[in-house]
């Protein structure tokens, strides 16, 4: 069976410690797409600094470039048992575009989960990993930024797979294996 994976939730919500958790079980592709602009960012290209003026400022680098991009990595990192998606689709528009990519590749998304955090602790978990993560986006500041956009351009991306019949709410909070135990019970009954 194929597995694909939306991973969703605010930042600092746990995205990437569980994809790494989930990764390791189910042998899914993690597709990252901070990880993916980070890698670029770095290298300090032209499109490297781009994607660093809208990190650093907290605001989504531009539907188009980003849809672009991952459908380049699902070519280039093909999986025969799936992938997990892990800070994409952002806006609606890259929930539709994820859906034309993967049928056009004979796949669908298997379900959508949502980590569900209290703000309070999603700044206290970011300013925490802040001190020795070096990413440039991990200041109070920036983190009450991408906390905005998410409400204002990403949370409606979960009404997206609502309709789609996908959505499935995770609770978030508690120890690392406490939420990969939620996370298993959901997946092993699809
Ligand atoms: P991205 O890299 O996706 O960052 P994010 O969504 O802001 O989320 P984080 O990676 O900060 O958090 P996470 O949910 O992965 O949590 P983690 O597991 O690390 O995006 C960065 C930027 O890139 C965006 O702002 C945007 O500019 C751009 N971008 C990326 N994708 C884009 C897209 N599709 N479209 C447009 N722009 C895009 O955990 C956080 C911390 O908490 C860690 O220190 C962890 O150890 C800790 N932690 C985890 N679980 C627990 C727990 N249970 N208890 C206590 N601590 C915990
Ligand atoms: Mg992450």
């Amino acid at each position: 069976m194929v597995l694909n994976v939306v991973i969703f939730g605010a930042p600092g919500s746990g995205k990437g410690t569980q994809s790494a958790f989930i990764v390791e079980k189910y042998g899914l592709e993690h597709l990252s797409t901070g990880d993916l602009l980070r890698t670029e960012q770095q290298t300090q290209s032209d499109l490297g600094k781009l994607i660093g003026s809208y990190i650093n400022q907290g605001n989504l680098v531009p539907d188009e470039l980003i849809i672009s991009m991952l459908a380049k990595v699902l070519d280039t990192r093909k999986s025969k048992k799936g992938y997990i998606f892990d800070g994409f689709p952002r806006t609606t528009a890259q929930a539709e575009a994820l859906k034309v990519m993967l049928a056009e590749r004979n796949m669908k998304v298997s379900i959508m989960l949502d980590l569900n955090v209290t703000e309070a602790e999603l700044i206290d978990r970011l300013l925490k990993r802040g001190v020795t993560s070096g990413r440039s986006d991990d200041n109070f500041e920036t983190i009450q930024k991408r906390i905005q956009i998410y409400h204002t351009k990403t949370a409606p991306v979960k009404d997206f797979y609502k309709k789609e019949g996908l959505a499935t709410d995770i609770l978030g909070t508690g120890t690392m294996d406490e939420i990969f135990g939620r996370i298993v019970t959901v997946i092993d009954a699809l």
